[in-house]
């Protein structure tokens, strides 16, 4: 069934339409032959319809078309490795993608009965993560921080980190400068990880249509892989913050009443509905899951605004990076005091969980020793051993960028930590120490990594077999 209407007037991107009588929210219209609008409202004499691209060409006067259905995106096996707009379209050049079938941009999310608890790992490859913040497959973690404090690292070492374990991953880009999204495919072209990525990209050039879809239609491309393939997906939003306010650009355009922040009463809900589509299903749908880490700017670390909060609020935890941190030269600049993972260690490899379940807690203790002590003079020998201690702790927790560290190694050096094997080193040496101990352990005795990584557990066998490893380890370096 077709209807026609007429364009009756344009402001920006947003057009006023007469003469449809039976369109529906969040449907598509087909303005000329080549532009398509997406109904976003209703007001007494008009439909209203943001122009998703080339709002320049249309005019009042214009025909409209409408097909009533609901508006879908091309899927398909053909999307990885390629990069797409927020239409699903291509614009790497590559040719057509092949599409498969067609998903709902605005789908629903998976009901209660069919979901199941979190229970596996997502393998970030960045330390501080695994060890203390885990995450599950099917979580919603989110990525808060002020400007350049390394949040988009964090994902994308989470995206390299997935290379061979059979996860989908798409990079959503919204509102970004152009520079930025080059250098994320940069890295994930050179490390090979495109070969199982999608890059969806609306950077700030694309039209306020394009960028307001862009994380449904990523949510939608996850959805095929996670409904259709049972495959696990994992999807960055890089940010939530540019949505939002693109969204409030489109309602005050819209004349919708402003709110706090000049933000719409619906702002919530437009997150909330983004994010109830990520989760673990049952196996009798398939057993797929989709993991999700949207992403949020704040200014001066401030986490209590409008969005940032309703974020926080939706999510299963949050990872914040910190300014000082960062600059103090801890990195990856997260802030254990203010970083949860809701789902807890439950998703934890048993072997983590029992080396990893005290650090936390000692870390956070000595950093209040290091401020503590910063002002007295004169400490004990037992506070200094204490401080010497933390700042190893602190060490084993820096990582550099693009190099994820598998749980295996993690494991290893945890070990290593809580059986006194750094005792009384310098904070200094520990990086090459840590390096040097799992090439040794790969040359000498790789069957104990693949036994770890098969059983996840540190079975007593394992464990002697590191001990014994150690012991050699150590009397090869003196
Ligand atoms: N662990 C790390 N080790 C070394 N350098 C890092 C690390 N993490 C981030 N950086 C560097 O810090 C800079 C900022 O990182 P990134 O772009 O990830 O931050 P961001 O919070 O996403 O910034 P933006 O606000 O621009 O999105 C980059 O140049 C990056 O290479
Ligand atoms: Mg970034």
């Amino acid at each position: 069934m077709k209807e026609y209407g007429e364009v009756a007037e344009i402001k920006q991107d947003i057009v006023h339409i007469t003469g449809l009588t039976n369109c529906m929210n969040g449907q598509i219209v087909q303005l000329q032959d080549t532009t398509h609008g997406i109904v976003v409202g209703f007001d007494q004499n008009y439909v209203l319809a943001l122009v998703v691209k080339g709002s320049d060409r249309v005019k009042p006067g214009d025909k409209v078309t409408s097909t009533i259905e609901m508006f879908g995106v091309p899927v398909g096996p053909g999307f990885i490795g390629r990069r797409v707009n927020g239409m699903a379209e291509p614009i790497d050049n590559r040719g057509p993608i092949a599409a498969e079938k067609k998903y709902p941009v605005f789908g629903t999310a998976p009901g209660v009965l069919d979901r199941l608890p979190l229970r596996e790992a997502l393998e970030t490859g960045v330390k501080i993560i695994d060890m203390m913040v885990p995450i599950g497959k099917g979580q919603r973690q989110l990525i808060i921080g002020d400007r350049v404090t390394g949040k988009t690292t964090l994902a994308t070492d989470a995206i390299l980190s997935q290379k061979g374990k059979n996860v989908v991953c798409i990079y959503c880009c919204i509102g970004k400068a152009e520079a930025s999204l080059n250098k994320v495919i940069e890295i994930l072209t050179e490390s090979g990880a495109m070969e199982y990525s999608i890059v969806l990209a609306a950077t700030a050039s694309y039209s306020m249509g394009l960028q307001y879809l862009a994380p449904y239609v990523a949510s939608s491309l996850g959805e095929y892989f996670m409904h259709e393939h049972g495959r696990d997906v994992f999807v960055v939003f890089d940010d939530l913050t540019k949505h939002a306010w693109i969204y409030r650009q489109m309602s005050l355009l819209l004349e919708r009443s402003p709110g706090r922040d000049a933000y719409p009463g619906d702002i919530f809900y437009l997150h909330s509905q983004l994010v109830e589509r990520a989760g673990k299903l049952n196996p009798q749908r398939g057993g797929g899951s989709m993991t999700f880490f949207p992403m949020i700017e704040t200014l001066q670390g401030d986490v209590a605004r409008y969005v940032p909060s309703n974020l926080v609020s939706m999510t299963d935890g949050q990872i914040y990076t910190s300014a000082p941190l960062f600059s103090e030269g801890f990195k990856p600049a997260i802030d254990l005091g203010l970083s949860v993972s809701r789902i807890g260690n439950k998703v934890q490899w048993p072997a983590m969980k029992e080396l990893a379940s005290m650090l936390r807690l000692e870390y956070v203790r000595f950093k209040e020793l290091e401020k503590l002590t910063r002002i007295k003079a004169g400490i004990s020998e037992e506070v200094e051993r204490r401080l010497n201690h933390g700042r190893v702790v602190q060490e084993i927790l820096k990582q550099d960028k693009g190099a994820p560290v598998p749980m295996v190694e993690q494991i290893i050096v945890l070990y290593a930590l809580t059986k006194g094997h750094f005792f009384g080193m310098l904070p200094a040496k520990v990086d090459e120490w840590q390096k040097k101990l799992i090439i040794h352990i790969r040359k000498h005795r790789p069957q104990l990594m693949v036994d770890l990584t098969a059983g996840k557990v540190l079975t007593r066998e394992i464990k002697e077999g590191l001990d014994e490893q150690l012991r050699l380890f150590k009397d090869s370096s003196i």
